[in-house]
């Protein structure tokens, strides 16, 4: 039967819990569903941010922040690099990884971010979005955050076009996937909720619109395998 996706704040309690408790082995599991290409796609992401030493970054559900890291390794010493998340076992994971101490890590709800208003370069979001329960209300939050000229970037699955590679990724990830997560953590249902959050995401060109209904321009997207994986760029516009 397949897995229905609680609703609300039933929705957001059931990803805080859910993430917590799969904190310790997230990566792993990462590496083996993505083949280790997770990791490629997050370097393209923090290339895309444009960063350089001195700015001020911030990675939305940010999980156990590897790609905080990446940003921190571009901002530097004298910029500011800021990961948020809600789920205080992913943020355990975030902080111990952090052996530089560079990073900072905040326990908090991306759709009401505790950061003044228009103070980052940049904001970025893996896999995070099809995780909240009102994407309009991130995207308002990253546009009041982000100074003039900021980006936005976003890593998410994707919808697939071409009918025979979407039913052979689809295999993969609402069939095999969950079987995989299920060795790592026997018994648990949040390799179901996986798939099943990206049904509701909203597809590339969607996605695109939401964020220049917000106010973004310069929108766009770059699809890695026939858009099974994508990576929006936006920027917020210059006064
Ligand atoms: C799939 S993980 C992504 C982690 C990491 N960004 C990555 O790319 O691997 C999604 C993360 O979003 C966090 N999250 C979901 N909803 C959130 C919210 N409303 N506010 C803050 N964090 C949230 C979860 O706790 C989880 O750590």
């Amino acid at each position: 039967m397949a897995f229905t996706i609680p609703e609300g704040k039933s929705k957001a309690d059931y990803v805080q819990k859910k993430f917590s408790g799969i904190a310790g082995k997230y990566d792993l599991f990462n590496d083996i569903v993505t083949q280790g290409m997770h990791r490629y796609w997050k370097r393209f992401l923090v290339k895309k941010a444009s960063l350089k030493p001195g700015d001020r970054v911030l990675d939305i559900c940010c999980g156990t922040g590897d790609i905080t890291q990446l940003l921190q390794k571009k901002t530097g010493a004298q910029g500011t690099t800021v990961g948020l998340d809600f789920s205080p076992g992913m943020l355990a994971v975030a902080e111990e990884r952090d052996h530089t101490g560079l990073s900072s890590f905040l326990q908090g709800d991306a759709t009401v971010l505790p950061i003044k208003s228009k103070s980052l370069d940049a904001v970025t979001v893996g896999y995070g979005l099809r995780n909240l329960v009102d994407i309009s209300l991130c995207l308002a939050e990253v546009h009041r955050v982000l100074k003039p000229g900021g980006r936005f970037l976003c890593l998410d699955m994707g919808k697939v076009k071409i009918p025979i590679i979407r039913e052979l990724s689809d295999f993969y990830f609402f069939k095999i996937v969950p079987k995989i997560g299920k060795l790592i953590y026997p018994g648990e249902d949040m390799f179901d909720y996986f798939p099943e959050s990206s049904v509701e995401y909203p597809s590339q060109q969607k996605l695109a619109e939401m964020l220049e209904g917000h106010g973004f321009v310069d929108v766009s997207y770059h699809n890695f395998h026939f858009g099974i994986v994508t990576v929006h760029h936006a920027l917020k516009k210059r006064d």
